[in-house]
């Protein structure tokens, strides 16, 4: 009986593997059509495809005329539409041409999935209609993304705190700052909101309520140093950024020396985001091995999703001298059980002007045994050679890093682990 039994489920794994090139067959002819409308035809001219249609309910035009013209186009497996439906994510990479500088990599995302982008229409056309279906353009017009007409100067936090990470405390200095460096109008560079056009402030507010992430590339852009891919433009619900690397993901196995630079790089990032000479804490929320990548050619570290980015103005905390702002604040590790989680309170970075939550988060989710990812748990300095891991230094400052004993105990284990991984990277030149 139990001969029988591995000779049975050996039939019923050719016979499943049989039907499944069958109905992949028979997917890819009833495709055909669109599979060869696919190769010839470029989606990115296509204003319903990039939903420019839906505009002022979208995140820009800036890069229009470079769709129309057929300079932005889908990589090779990218053109085939039918593959959409894996593409949970909506993130597509794509070559850009410019006349004289030839094509580059470029990465195209919707923000959100569809569905995410569906409910968006719906609750538009509920707050100006009441009902989940209606003329979208004309709604929009109804709702308090039109709220802020010509009259009004400056873009307040008290319209739009809490719609987002990134405004989710915001000061009257981000929001001008974010105004400013605002890039989808033609003459951006002024933080009075009379300078944009009705459709643009419209847009702008989409922007914040649905996905900041364009935002928070503009305002703190990678061209002055800030660690986030370079934000190119959008056109509809397509906005367009430079293509990075690889994840970070892809170098778990890299060499020990190669992952020493990385963590380096990243306990960098935690620290140029935390204290910088703007007074903005920009506190990571989403850290995990897909949402950072690598240069090919720099070796940089980047991150490359900035949705869930918590800016809060250390001078306004300091103006405002909320309870025990100038206490140092120290996250709390919390044991879970999923992948890549983060404890944080979102009310404590917005009101101390010390906190560690980035080292946590990069300690916590990254770099020690606590980072567990795909199924792999070891973090990104997972076995060191022997000369390293013998002392035990390098797992303690990790373990403190997380789950620091002493008071203040992370603030000093990351500053200490950044200085020995930058001596262990010396020595392995
Ligand atoms: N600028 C970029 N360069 C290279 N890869 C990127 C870039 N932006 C996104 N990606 C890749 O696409 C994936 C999904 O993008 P992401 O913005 O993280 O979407 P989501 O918000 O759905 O997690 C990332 O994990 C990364 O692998
Ligand atoms: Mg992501």
């Amino acid at each position: 009986m139990l001969r029988f039994l591995p000779l049975k489920l050996g039939r019923v794994y050719r016979c499943l593997k049989l039907i499944f090139i069958v109905g992949l067959f028979v997917v890819l002819l009833m495709n055909t059509h669109t599979l060869l409308a696919s190769f010839q035809k470029n989606e990115l001219t296509d204003r319903r495809f990039i939903h420019l249609n839906k505009c002022p309910a979208c995140f820009g035009t800036s890069w229009c005329r470079k769709f129309m013209n057929g300079q932005v186009s889908f990589e090779s497996w990218g053109r085939l539409r039918f593959l959409d439906v894996f593409n949970v994510k909506n993130v597509f990479f794509a070559q850009y041409g410019e006349p004289r500088e030839g094509t580059r990599r470029i990465v195209l995302k919707r923000l959100g999935s569809n569905q995410e982008l569906a409910d968006i229409d719906q609750k538009i056309c509920k707050r100006a209609t009441g009902r989940p279906r209606c003329d979208l353009i004309q709604a929009m017009y109804k709702t308090e993304f039109a709220r802020l007409n010509g009259d009004v100067r400056l873009l307040t936090p008290d319209v739009v705190e809490g719609w987002s990470d990134l405004v989710h405390c915001p000061s009257q200095r981000l929001l001008d700052r974010i105004v400013r460096r605002y890039a989808e109008t033609k003459d951006s560079g002024s933080f009075l909101l009379k300078n944009l056009k009705d459709t643009e402030r419209m847009q702008l507010l989409m922007t914040l309520a649905f996905n900041p992430e364009p935002l928070v590339l503009q305002s703190f852009p990678s061209d002055e140093g800030w660690p986030f891919a370079k934000y190119l433009g959008a056109c509809g619900r397509v906005v367009a950024v430079n293509y990075v690397g690889e994840e970070l993901w892809s170098f778990y196995e890299a060499p020990w020396e190669k992952r020493v630079d990385l963590a380096k790089q990243l306990l960098d990032i935690a620290e140029q985001l935390t204290n910088n000479d703007f007074d903005f804490a920009l506190y990571l929320l989403d850290v995990s091995f897909d949402n950072f990548a690598v240069g090919p050619r720099d070796g940089k570290v980047i991150v490359v999703d900035a949705e869930n980015v918590l800016v809060a103005d250390k001078r306004l905390i300091k103006q405002n001298k909320p309870e025990n702002y100038d206490v140092w604040y120290e996250s709390r590790f919390e044991e879970c059980d999923k992948e890549a989680c983060l404890s944080f309170s979102k009310d404590a970075l917005c009101s101390r002007v010390t906190v560690d939550h980035n080292y946590y988060a990069i300690c916590q989710n990254l770099l020690s045994r606590y980072a567990t990812w795909r199924g792999s748990t070891g973090g990104l300095l997972h076995d060191p050679p022997p000369n390293v891991g013998k002392d035990g230094h390098l797992d303690h400052l990790l373990e403190e890093c997380v789950k620091p004993k002493a008071r203040y105990g992370r603030f000093a284990a990351a500053k200490e682990l950044r200085q020995y991984l930058t001596e262990l990277s010396g020595t392995a030149r």
